[in-house]
């Protein structure tokens, strides 16, 4: 178990699509335990392992006063409707932004015991799982924002401990 750095902006890693993971082995737990422990380390909601410089399909996502979860090789199934929300993430530091992520979302995935698992997400859990499948597709929360939007500087006084949603 370790805690790794975690890859910032503008690191072409960020911008990489991962690659399925095909089978379950002892480097893909190692991968996940590393995610987990390196995303409690920065108190955050998710990390996805592009942040830590791996290329492959896995996310952690952990909401407040719950147990982590992993999940591999995740995919959004269906989703529905739109709404606003403050968004910011641990490879941004010191900025957020207003985001528009669907109101509910369905994804599968497995877990960590090569078990075949589908969550039906809404809140703080769908924008998370929006969040770090978006990461293992190259994408960044700032691509969506709107042209007239523009990403917000955190005020100093406001540590990145007190931001809501930190992915
Ligand atoms: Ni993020």
């Amino acid at each position: 178990m370790a805690v790794l750095p975690i890859y910032e902006f503008p690191h072409e890693v960020l911008r990489k699509k991962a690659r399925k993971v095909k089978k379950l082995d002892k480097s893909i737990h190692r991968i996940a335990e590393d995610l987990v422990d390196t995303m409690q380390n920065a108190q955050g909601v998710g990390l996805a392992a592009n942040q830590i410089g791996i290329l492959k399909r896995i996310i952690a996502i952990q909401l407040p006063e719950e147990d982590p979860r992993v999940y591999i090789n995740p995919e959004i199934v269906d989703k529905e409707g739109e709404r606003e929300v403050t968004e910011a993430c641990l490879s941004v530091p010191g900025y957020r932004g207003i985001i528009t992520r669907s109101i509910w979302v369905k994804a599968k995935a497995w877990d960590r015991e090569w078990k075949d698992v589908r969550i039906k997400a809404e809140g703080l859990l769908a924008q998370a799982l929006e969040h770090e499948i978006d990461h293992l597709n190259g994408i960044l929360y700032m691509d969506h924002l709107e042209q007239h939007q523009k990403l917000e500087k955190i005020e100093t006084e406001f540590n990145s401990e007190e931001v809501e949603v930190e992915n």
